[in-house]
């Protein structure tokens, strides 16, 4: 063939192949069955796919977050979420070890003093489902909270993401809380690599609510050891030391001169075994820490944190519109929960970035409120940005 003709058919396949990758990778979402529930009913899984190639999935019973696949600086795809293969075994967790990966938390995210808060002169009682330090608090919303029930979904599609809209109507009463709250949690996954998550909620009486993620992360793929090395900035210069029971003192500390302070990259094993009362009480870092937001206004997107993992050069950063955000660095992981890849997830194998107001605020009147009344739309956006270096 004459090189003229052979260069035109290389330009034509060329233009063909790179047609054929445009429309292949736009931003979608696919459904597969993930199984069935104890009661009967059908959970979903849908994978949300952006044009890069990242995909997030998620299932609609707890609104969990089962894998994140983000690329690192050679642009291989892992797993950096941790979590389960199958249904059964999410609907297990909690049951006994309570891990509460990649789901979705509330109505009240972390702990309550006691299982019990007075609000416009009446006092409610939860289920103390937690006792750190032999002493008991509730946890996460409760027995049956917002990670353990099926949330009605819907999939969307729009130019640069693809998202998953969640609704769940939290009944008078549930778990001991007041009023009906209808809420609604939408994902995205979008063509920057970011997860955004955006709750919504309003309510018929005055209540308590404070939602929250709880993915774990390891940036060199789940099941790949500890995460002592990843390197973390938080963007806090204060956090709420706890009693024994991890309930706050109500004392806002500063973090400067203790292993706490995060306002420089750190190593998170770097400090960890330091003598030092409060990372005895957490077993390692379990903390909340105040985000420095600066002059930035309620509904303005702040960087808390930043993650770097040496090895593969992946970087998780955190943005949101919430006061605080609770750091945890899976201390309570104990090599029972065997996770997808079949490898047993042991201590601080994986890490949290719960994005949230500060725990036990209904009992703590300094701490911004979380009460949310009749009328009130309680509204708020988190973003796990992925990238690497
Ligand atoms: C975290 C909490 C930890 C632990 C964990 C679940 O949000 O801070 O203390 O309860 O959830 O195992």
């Amino acid at each position: 063939m004459h090189p003229n003709h052979l260069r035109a058919l290389a330009a034509a396949l060329a233009t063909l192949a790179s047609a054929v990758t445009l429309s292949a990778v736009q931003p979608a979402i696919t459904m597969t069955p993930f199984g069935t529930l104890r009661d009967g009913r059908a959970a979903q899984l849908y994978t949300l796919a952006n044009s890069h190639g990242a995909k997030v999935a998620i299932t609609n019973y707890g609104g969990i977050v089962t894998r994140i696949l983000v690329p690192d600086r050679d642009g291989n795809l892992a797993d950096i979420a941790l979590g389960y293969d199958t249904l059964a075994a999410y609907e297990k967790d909690g049951a006994t070890t309570g891990t509460y990966f990649g789901a979705l938390i509330g109505r009240y995210g972390n702990r309550i003093a006691r299982g019990q808060f007075t609000l416009d002169g009446k006092t409610f009682k939860l289920a103390a489902n937690n006792t750190p330090g032999g002493i008991p608090c509730a946890l996460h919303g409760g027995k049956v909270g917002f990670d353990k029930v099926l949330w009605d979904a819907a999939p969307l599609v729009e130019k640069d993401a693809a998202g998953l809209r969640l609704r769940h109507l939290s009944k008078d009463g549930e778990e001991g809380y007041p009023g009906n709250l209808d809420v609604t949690v939408t994902y995205w996954l979008t063509d920057k690599n970011e997860l955004r998550i955006e709750y919504l909620a309003t309510t018929d009486k005055a209540t308590p609510v404070n939602l929250t993620n709880h993915s774990y992360f390891n940036l060199r793929g789940e099941g790949s050891g500890t995460i002592l090395d990843h390197v973390l900035t938080l963007n806090a210069s204060r956090y709420t030391p706890v009693d024994k029971g991890l309930i706050p003192t109500g004392q806002l500390a500063p973090v400067a001169g203790t292993p706490f302070d995060f306002t420089k990259p750190h190593a998170i094993g770097g400090r960890i075994e330091t003598q030092n009362e409060q990372l005895l009480f957490g077993g390692g870092y379990d903390h909340n820490w105040l985000i420095d937001r600066g002059s930035a206004k309620s509904r303005a997107l702040v960087k808390a944190a930043e993650v770097y993992e040496p090895v593969t050069g992946r970087v998780l950063e955190v943005l949101t519109e919430e006061p605080a955000v609770q750091f945890y660095c899976g201390n309570f992981l104990d090599g029972k929960n065997a996770g997808k890849s079949k490898i047993a997830y042991k201590k601080r194998t994986g890490l949290c970035l719960e994005t949230q107001h500060s725990p036990d605020s209904p009992n703590q009147p300094a701490f911004p409120s979380t009460i949310l009344r009749p009328g009130e739309r309680y509204e708020t956006a988190t973003v796990y940005r992925f990238s690497a270096r």
